[in-house]
């Protein structure tokens, strides 16, 4: 299985701090906020990943992540973001690099304590289609909620005014190939973007989509700057940081 860490945007909830940097640069507790993400999938056994980046600051990626040794990383891939198109748009710079193999697409501000193995695991044997992790939250009106019925996702809103429920749809998204045939499909949402939540509908609507519910606490850094310090004060707290870096 393959990783792509989408790492594009405009970071407009954090601004003023993201209007000379990329959000996924900023720091979480004492490092990049990048790292995280890319931790989280190599703990998860995967070793081929491709980051996916935008904006002027794309090459900040390049000196801070090399070609990822200090994760114990034989390589990393790049990729750019020439316009601002939405989380689908920047997933479809993946399809070459895929190659027909089941892919991992996380997004650079998800920050979780724990890891995704038991997931990952679980989608290997699965024969096709897709799987979403979820997480009960206090303002699901900030995300992607998933509407439950038994054991199966029935559909997904995107940040609605009146919540179905208070499982948000987090940034860890598993896909078979077939996810590139999907989002040429898409057209620009209300915000005009081609939006993760419209990918993951269409799966439901052919009942190819599993879930879980994710262990240990997650957060979306990048949703606003309380947000961000949270996740500051949580990392710094769990010990999520310790990330296992390579001496160079
Ligand atoms: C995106 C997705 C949303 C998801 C969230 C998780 O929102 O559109 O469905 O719940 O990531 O972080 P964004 O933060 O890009 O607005």
């Amino acid at each position: 299985m393959k990783g792509i860490i989408l790492a594009g945007g405009l970071g407009t909830r954090l601004s003023p701090l993201t209007k000379i940097t990329n959000k996924h640069l900023l720091p979480i507790y004492d490092k990049p906020m990048i790292f995280y993400p890319l931790q989280t999938l190599v703990n998860a056994g995967i070793k081929d990943i491709l980051l996916v980046t935008g904006g002027n600051n794309a090459g900040d990626f390049l000196r801070l992540l090399g070609n990822g040794h200090e994760f114990g990383l034989k390589g990393l891939q790049y990729a750019y973001q020439e316009r601002e198109g939405g989380i689908a748009d920047a997933l479809a710079l993946a399809e070459h690099f895929c190659e027909g193999e089941k892919i991992v697409v996380m997004l650079g501000d998800n920050i979780i304590e724990g890891n995704i193995v038991k997931a990952v695991n679980q989608f290997q044997r699965q024969r096709e289609g897709a799987k979403i992790l979820l997480k009960e939250v206090d303002s699901p009106q900030d995300y992607g909620v998933a509407q439950i019925k038994g054991d199966k996702v029935v559909h997904i809103v995107e940040k609605p005014k009146k919540p179905v429920s208070n499982f948000a749809v987090i940034g860890i998204y598993m896909y078979d190939a077939t996810v590139f045939n999907i989002v040429k499909t898409l057209k620009p949402s209300g915000r005009g973007e081609l939006e993760i939540t419209d990918v993951n509908n269409v799966y439901i609507e052919k009942g190819k989509m599993t879930y879980d519910v994710l262990e240990g606490w997650w957060a979306d850094a990048g949703a606003s700057i309380e947000r961000l310090l949270k996740v500051n004060m949580m990392v710094y707290e769990s010990g999520a940081n310790k990330i296992n870096m390579k001496k160079q």
